[in-house]
């Protein structure tokens, strides 16, 4: 099976599974597990923040951080395609009783500078405060879009102006930079936290951080104990962490070629297109043209789907249907150029 449904699918290679055999362990909770404490240290050393968290995944990674930076009943700016907003069962809202103001997200993941500024709240008994904005780098939804270094400041400029917060959702922040060719440092220089994935491009099994100041930390570390994210011999997610800093950040470099020849070759299948590009990282999306039919063996699978994503797999290659004729491919570790060559091959048989 080559399965292209996401980086999320990745499994540890045997080096990596060796480095979580011989982890040296304790009890985090107790702040005494020393590999979890020298990932935190090695994470906020490469981000370029104070202090860092280990929490089990990203959507708890943001869950955590917007508790620090908004109270109960105070509004933050998001997009409305953020994998927050779209993704992550409402937590904000539940855990956090914080009022979400979505604006839209353009085709490349950001949001319209002047929109954002509109939407802070003026000061008045009617209206939230608006406490916070979030971005998301690189952009799920917007076909893993990579957000510049100059629009990440300016919008960090708007937040600090007003008194609020910048958080950055960067689950795939070392493919922005890669895409962008900058130093991961730089891009989240301006943002007041960001939480990264080791679980996506970077392959590890399990975890994500936060990184921020030392005082949001020592906050988000309270949140994170709330949510039940205190985690005790912690040194076992946080060895493979620390394996895919070192050595996995290549790896993003091949996503991304293996990406942009699977969009060249999804460019030159007549009946499909997709918006070659605009395809940055390892995320694309690509649409079966309208008046074109589908393969019998696609339409078979696809006739009855009312609810997005839908899963196909064609030839085994598995891969998402996230609107009706849209589809999308993620490349990661394990998928080499032979498989991107015969993706191509299947691909070309889904229309008549
Ligand atoms: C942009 C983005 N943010 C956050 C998350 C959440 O990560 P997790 O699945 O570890 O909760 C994802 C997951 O795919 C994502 O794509």
């Amino acid at each position: 099976m080559i399965d292209l449904r996401s980086d999320t699918v990745t499994l540890p290679s045997e080096e990596m599974r060796k480095a979580i055999l011989s982890a040296k362990l304790g009890d985090d909770v107790f702040g005494e597990d020393p590999t979890v404490n020298e990932l935190e240290t090695k994470a906020a050393k490469i981000i370029g923040k104070e202090a860092a968290l280990l929490v089990p995944s990203g959507t708890m990674g943001n869950l955590v951080s917007v508790l620090v930076h908004c109270q109960r009943g105070t509004e933050i700016i998001l997009g409305d395609k953020s994998h927050t907003f779209m993704y992550e069962a409402g937590g904000i809202s539940a855990f956090g009783g914080v009022h979400s103001r979505q604006l839209k997200n353009q085709a490349d993941g950001t949001i319209n500078i002047e929109e954002i500024k509109s939407a802070i709240r003026a000061d008045n008994d009617h209206f939230p405060k608006t406490s916070a904005i979030t971005l998301e780098n690189t952009h799920n939804l917007c076909n893993g879009s990579p957000l510049s270094l100059d629009y990440i400041e300016d919008v960090a400029q708007i937040a600090h102006n007003n008194d609020m917060k910048l958080h950055i959702d960067g689950a795939r922040i070392f493919n922005a930079a890669v895409a962008l060719d900058v130093d991961v440092k730089d891009l989240v220089m301006s943002a007041d936290s960001v939480t990264f994935c080791l679980s996506k491009g970077l392959a590890a099994p399990i975890g994500s951080v936060v990184c921020g100041s030392k005082e949001f930390i020592y906050h988000a570390r309270r949140n994170r104990k709330a949510l039940g994210g205190g985690m005790r011999q912690a040194g076992i997610i946080a060895a493979a962490g620390i394996y895919s800093l070192d050595n996995m950040l290549d790896q993003i470099k091949e996503d991304h070629k293996n990406a942009q020849r699977l969009a060249e070759g999804i460019d030159d299948i007549d009946g499909l297109s997709i918006d070659k590009g605009n395809i940055k990282s390892n995320i694309l999306y690509f649409d079966i043209d309208k008046e074109v039919e589908q393969s019998e063996k696609l339409a078979q699978q696809t006739k009855n789907v009312d609810l997005y994503p839908f899963e196909v797999i064609l030839n085994n290659i598995h891969f998402f249907e996230t609107y009706p004729r849209r589809f999308r491919l993620v490349t990661h570790y394990g998928i080499t150029g032979d498989d991107v060559e015969k993706t191509l091959g299947v691909l070309n048989k889904m229309v008549n």
